[in-house]
């Protein structure tokens, strides 16, 4: 009883500290993004239900920043990034003691899903009696190109893995591929990674070879099969992608799964954390920064560019809208064509429907902001705000500069630059006054035509 609650225990080392050459970027390859996030953190995410235990992530000496990214999973610095085996080896203090499973997993491949993990993990330990102390997952990409290979051996069982560059012409025709995911008993799991050596085209340690060296030893290994969506490695930019591409559709069909219509679902694209509520209407080309939650009855319309922005229910959002961080739209207000709000609150039902920008600002419930409105937020040294009461009504073309109160019901005219607060219920114009002269226009013409007219005879 004891003995199967303990072989029940898993932990997981997260490889993150290869160059990630292929890249060519200065940020570590693990810390490139999918759907606004890390790639590293989407598998971290994925991990989590699963490698209840420590879950350890191998990073390369002079990586402060994606151990910072990983907070709060522990890391262990991998001196030399001389191969996969010598990374698992990193691993070796911080689990010492540790009884279970091991899953190993690799940064860069970071969309395998929890179930196919599970899946894994349940067939090694369904083959506990056999002496299977490794379990591989493998799968089938439309071109194994560099991908190890797996060696099968029938009803399951694995041989060996053999690298691209090693492969013999005969091995390279094997379509099932490593992914590099693999789950090994810790009790075998660092003597193996010990015994690899590095005499090979790479001159790198590869965890690959513990296949082989496992049933060297009398242990046995297995495999399973995933699909290529959840276990492609993503080496350089063409591969990131991919993995977006495969990604976004992910978020689009559970989106729409959760109750949201997107009208052309393909030209919408997420962020991990989006967060929609029931009866969203999202039209064409709509983007989703990180950090945007959606309330229900919510209708964002077509080319809207949203980020961290908190949306209440039955807004209306674009078209052509940009909110920026600290956008937060309150209960039935909209925001329309061609208006920008960053930092700024619009309370229930207030409306800013064209051409503005409202920065650092609060509109109060049922305002109105008119077409063309500035809040002048900036003299160049530092931000101020705009305070705009409820049910204020603010004329076209007006610039409210910062700090600046406008108070409830006030009304500001057209065209108004105003610099000082203005009292609830009043109005204020600040605007150069008109002057009309009866006939000036008629006179003005007569003079200028017979000025031509002389010329023309001269
Ligand atoms: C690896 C596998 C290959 C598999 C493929 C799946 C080996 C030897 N090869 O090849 O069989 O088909 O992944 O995508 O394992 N890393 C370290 N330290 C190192 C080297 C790498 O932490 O010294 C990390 C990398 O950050 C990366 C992962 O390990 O997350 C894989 O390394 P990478 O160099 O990309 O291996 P591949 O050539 O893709
Ligand atoms: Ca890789």
């Amino acid at each position: 009883m004891t003995k199967k609650k303990q072989a029940n225990k898993t932990a997981a080392i997260v490889l993150a500290a290869g160059l990630g050459t292929r890249m060519k970027s200065a940020r570590p390859k693990v810390l490139q993004p999918l759907a606004g996030r890390p790639m590293v953190n989407h598998l971290l995410d994925t991990l989590k239900g699963i490698a209840t235990e420590d879950c350890v992530v191998v990073v390369g000496p002079d990586m402060a920043d994606v151990a910072d990214a990983v907070v709060p999973h522990p890391t262990v610095v991998q001196a030399r990034q001389l191969g996969t085996a010598n990374a698992v080896a990193a691993a070796r203090e911080r689990l010492q003691g540790f009884k279970g499973d091991i899953l190993i997993c690799y940064a860069d491949s970071p969309l395998i899903s929890a179930a196919t993990l599970d899946r894994m993990l349940a067939a090694k330990r369904a083959r506990e009696n056999e002496n299977t102390s490794v379990v591989v997952i493998g799968f089938r990409p439309s071109d194994p190109g560099d991908y190890g290979r797996l060696v099968t051996a029938g009803g399951g069982m694995l041989e060996a893995i053999v690298e691209a560059g090693e492969a013999t012409e005969k091995e390279r025709l094997i379509t099932l591929c490593n992914s590099g995911v693999m789950a090994v008993g810790a009790e075998h799991l660092f003597s193996l990674v010990d015994m690899v050596g590095n005499g090979n085209a790479k001159g790198e340690y590869y965890l690959t070879d513990i296949v082989a060296l496992a049933r060297g030893l009398g242990l046995t290994a297995a495999y399973v099969e995933g699909e290529a969506e959840e276990l492609i490695g993503i080496n350089d930019r063409a591969d990131l992608a991919v993995a977006e591409a495969i990604l976004q559709s992910r978020l689009r069909g559970r989106a729409m799964a959760a109750g949201a219509t997107l009208i052309d679902p393909s030209t919408v694209y997420f962020s991990a954390d989006t967060r929609l509520g029931r009866d969203v209407t999202i039209g064409p080309n709509v983007f989703f920064g990180p950090g945007v939650t959606v309330a229900d009855n919510v209708e964002i319309k077509a080319f809207s560019h949203l980020q961290g922005a908190d949306i209440s229910s039955g807004a209306v959002i674009g078209p052509f809208a940009r909110l920026r961080p600290g956008a937060e739209v309150g209960i039935d207000a909209r925001v329309g064509n061609f208006v920008e709000i960053k930092n700024a609150v619009l309370e229930s039902g207030a409306k800013a429907n064209h051409l503005s920008y409202i920065g650092d600002a609060r509109v109060g419930a049922k305002a109105n902001i008119g077409a063309g409105t500035i809040t002048c937020n900036y003299d160049g040294h530092v931000k101020a705000r705009t305070d705009i009461g409820e049910g204020a009504f603010i004329g076209s073309n007006s610039a409210l500069v910062a700090p600046v109160a406008v108070g409830a019901g006030a009304i500001v005219g057209a065209g108004s630059v105003i610099t000082r607060d203005v009292k609830n219920n009043s109005l204020a114009v600040a605007r150069g006054r008109q002057e009309s002269i009866q006939g000036w226009a008629e006179k003005f013409r007569k003079s200028k035509s017979s000025k031509k007219n002389k010329k023309k005879k001269d």
